[in-house]
């Protein structure tokens, strides 16, 4: 099993969609064990896009995303990097595709509603950023043996 760390990001806040969206993500059987909103701070967005400090696009990424808070969530499954992933598509809501969370709700680069990490690697690293070890919490879902293969998992 795989974890991955998403936001719904101020715009998905402000436009009131992040029950539509969490919904998204229960729907294809991921199974959420941290959850909180926080408001993302200038310092928090340099560690996040540690990758993206030094591009031109970067302050206007730092002041968006620190413009309203974000729900921050872990999700688990098998593959779920990449899971995430595909069901987000690309960057730009212009040319990402219908059925994926940012072809279906948004027109923008900038805002896009929802991040989510590019790698194991990633994963990892923003999941310690944004949540405590004793946030992320350890059940066994009732409907898991219907989700996926002894094998699978
Ligand atoms: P994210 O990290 O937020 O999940 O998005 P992503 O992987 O699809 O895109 P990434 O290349 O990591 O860029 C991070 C965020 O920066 C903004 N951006 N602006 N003006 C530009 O050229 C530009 N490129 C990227 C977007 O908000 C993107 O989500
Ligand atoms: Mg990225």
């Amino acid at each position: 099993m795989e974890r991955t760390l998403i936001l719904f990001k101020p715009d998905a806040v402000q436009r009131r969609l992040c029950g539509r969206l969490l919904t998204r993500l229960e729907d294809k059987g991921l199974k959420i064990v941290g959850l909180k909103m926080l408001q993302v701070t200038t310092e928090l967005s340099r560690r996040h896009y540690a990758e993206h400090v030094s591009k031109p696009f970067y302050p206007l990424l730092e002041s968006f995303i620190t413009s309203g808070p974000v729900v921050a969530i872990v999700a688990e499954g098998p593959n779920a990097v990449t899971v995430v992933r595909g069901m987000m598509g690309p960057t730009n809501g212009q040319t990402a595709p219908c059925g994926t969370i940012r072809g279906d709700f948004g027109v923008s680069r900038q805002m896009n509603l929802m991040h989510g990490s590019d790698s194991p690697d990633a994963a990892k690293r923003e999941i310690e950023i944004y949540f405590r070890t004793d946030e992320l919490i350890s059940y066994q879902p009732t409907l898991a043996e219907w989700v996926c293969a002894d094998d699978e998992k």
